[in-house]
């Protein structure tokens, strides 16, 4: 997959009872105790309950001066009652007693704010509410003080039994579901992050799950490139860690991987009602169960298909049979439709397309075409653009998240950097710069204004003795830019385990302006494809990209393929190449 494409151009309110129990699943406005000065606060505590395990949503409202850190303090009024993981706060238990600090993005609390937290917990016989809250040592009265100070004057905000603003009902989504909370980590890619030696240091990173296939629904055991949890598996994980969100890959089109053999999968290219009913089907079932309603779940939609129908199809160099079939039979837009339709119907769930990467739609060509095979794509089967969180760049792509040494505008000697062999008229140098662009015409064609972009920086860092220290020498422009970019592939049409690659910045939230995170959703020491023909029973093909002897195409200009040798099939671990991977990390591993 990542084919170069140039030339083809979320209360009820109870009473609380004397005695302090309260029933599960309610909403707690605190009573009135002892106040001090500076410190008001009041704070809501609503769970969601089910035998032995429940999920606490608790809201905290300052109505004193500002703060700039903070900690809860409550008891537990039963000795069953734990806090088995918590997120948006730093939570802690000993007894009875429990603290959640603040982590250092939300520290920050102005008088009048809100601030919502969350953990999930487990009881047993019963689980009744704690009947009081310290705020940084001080009872919250959730209300104004007797005798208000008079550096604070006395709230005009509304009082506390009102809606959380930053939580918000059931069916209204968050507007950038990585805000604010940690990501899962899958077991299984850890396991195996952690078989190499060093892996430790970066295995507690969020990476995607990847349902390739209709059996990886509900885990193949036997899998050579996958594990044996299925989705059910790794979303009760998600919970048992307190994970914010979980990501998985939705990817197993009809014909799918058009342009390339690499990632050909199970379903032929008429295979849409398989795909509807035996795949989209049974993982929005699963996702719409409402014991995973505290999670924000992620799909990133189908990797590399729409991209192709606009690049790879008849009338382009090197279009492909396959991908005029599925243009034509409507099986990758109806699809993607479908898929954003039925997953995106479901309150807690965020999805975001595949959108290629700068190497393959930076060109006016193609640019503008795909912004529009997107638009169709999203107002397929049912579906509408408010469907669609947002989109995704540089999925299993190698290119370089911001070039430091080169800006698109410049020039050696009066010629245009464009010009150079490695730009070749691009529009754009880096991924940054061309997911920005690309968010910003894709609002401009329909979609909703709030839209949100994610880079895949698992395998772009490009560290190590090889990374240029300033710009290349103005000899020329193939001169400076070869010298200076950052981006070591030989062609920036190769896309296949590319050697001297290294880990790109690790997975974060809202990096950047209309960037709404770094993502590492191709797991790192997964291969993109075997250098030789392996037999398998997965669909996957020989990609000749991936054999590091062959001179190349038209697509890589043909150039050598840079692809590292040995390598297993496409999504089978590949311990050499995530060795390489973190010796070439940048920012650099410690
Ligand atoms: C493969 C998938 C695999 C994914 C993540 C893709 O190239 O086709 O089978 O799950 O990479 O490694």
């Amino acid at each position: 997959m990542n084919l170069w494409r140039r030339l083809s151009g979320r209360s009820r309110t109870l009473a609380l009872t004397s005695a302090g129990v309260l029933v599960a699943g309610g909403l707690v406005t605190l009573p009135v105790t002892a106040a001090q000065a500076a410190t008001q606060c009041s704070v809501d505590y609503v769970t969601s309950d089910w035998p032995g395990g429940f999920t606490a949503t608790v809201t905290i409202k300052n109505l004193g001066d500002p703060l700039s850190s903070w900690n809860l303090g409550f008891t537990f009024p039963n000795s069953s009652q734990k806090v088995v993981n918590g997120w948006s706060a730093l939570w802690s238990q000993s007894g009875q007693n429990v603290t959640a600090r603040n982590e250092s993005y939300n520290g920050s609390l102005p008088s009048g704010a809100t601030t919502t937290i969350g953990f999930n917990g487990a009881w047993s016989g019963s689980n009744p509410k704690p009947t009081s809250f310290t705020l940084n040592g001080t009872v919250c009265t959730g209300g104004s003080p007797t005798t208000p100070p008079p550096s604070s004057p006395p709230p005009s905000s509304p009082p506390p039994s009102s809606p959380p603003p930053s939580s918000p009902p059931p069916g209204q989504k968050v507007d950038n579901p990585y805000a604010g909370a940690r990501g899962y980590v899958n077991p299984e890619w850890k396991a195996k992050a952690e078989s190499v030696t060093g892996g430790s240091r970066v295995s507690n990173n969020p990476t995607a799950v990847w349902i390739d296939r209709i059996a990886a629904i509900n885990g193949t055991p036997n899998s050579s490139s996958n594990g044996a949890m299925g989705v059910r598996d790794h979303l009760n994980a998600a919970l048992a860690q307190g994970a914010g969100y979980i990501q998985f890959v939705i990817y197993n089109l009809p014909g799918r991987d058009c342009a390339a053999l690499a990632s050909n999968g199970e379903l032929g290219p008429d295979d849409l009602p398989r795909y509807k009913s035996e795949y989209i089907d049974p993982i929005a079932a699963i996702q719409a169960d409402p014991k995973y309603a505290s999670l924000r779940i992620i799909n990133i939609i189908e990797i590399d298909s729409l991209p192709n129908l606009v690049t790879n199809t008849s009338g382009n160099a090197g279009g492909t049979v396959m991908c005029d079939t599925v243009k034509a039979n409507g099986a990758y837009v109806n699809g993607v439709g479908y898929a954003l339709a039925k997953l995106g119907a479901i309150g807690n769930v965020y999805n975001y397309i595949d959108a290629a990467h700068h190497g393959w739609i930076g060109w006016d060509s193609n640019f503008g075409p795909t912004a529009d095979m997107l638009k169709t794509a999203a107002t397929a089967s049912g579906s509408t653009v408010r469907n669609v969180t947002g989109f995704i760049v540089n999925t299993a792509n190698y290119s370089a998240l911001k070039e430091p040494y080169i800006k698109i505008t410049d020039t050696v000697n009066g010629t245009t950097v464009r010009q150079s062999k490695w730009i070749d008229w691009n529009q754009y140098v880096d991924e940054l710069s061309f997911a920005q662009a690309f968010r910003n015409k894709l609002v401009s064609i329909g979609f909703e204004s709030n839209i949100g972009m994610l880079i895949d920086t698992s395998r772009n860092g490009w560290g190590g003795s090889a990374r240029p220290t300033g710009p290349g020498a103005t000899t020329s422009v193939d001169t400076y830019v070869n010298g200076g970019r950052i981006d070591r592939r030989i062609h920036a049409g190769n896309w296949c385990n590319q050697a001297g690659a290294g880990l790109g910045e690790r997975p974060r939230a809202t990096p950047e302006a209309g960037i709404d995170a770094y993502v590492w959703v191709k797991p790192p020491g997964e291969s993109d494809g075997s250098s030789t023909e392996i037999p398998n029973n997965e669909g996957k093909g020989f990609d000749r990209m991936c054999d590091p002897t062959y001179t190349g195409n038209a697509r890589n200009g043909n150039n050598l393929t840079g692809a590292l040798p040995n390598a297993p099939i496409s999504g089978a671990w590949f311990p050499a190449q995530f060795q390489e991977l973190m010796a070439n990390a940048y920012p650099p591993l410690s």
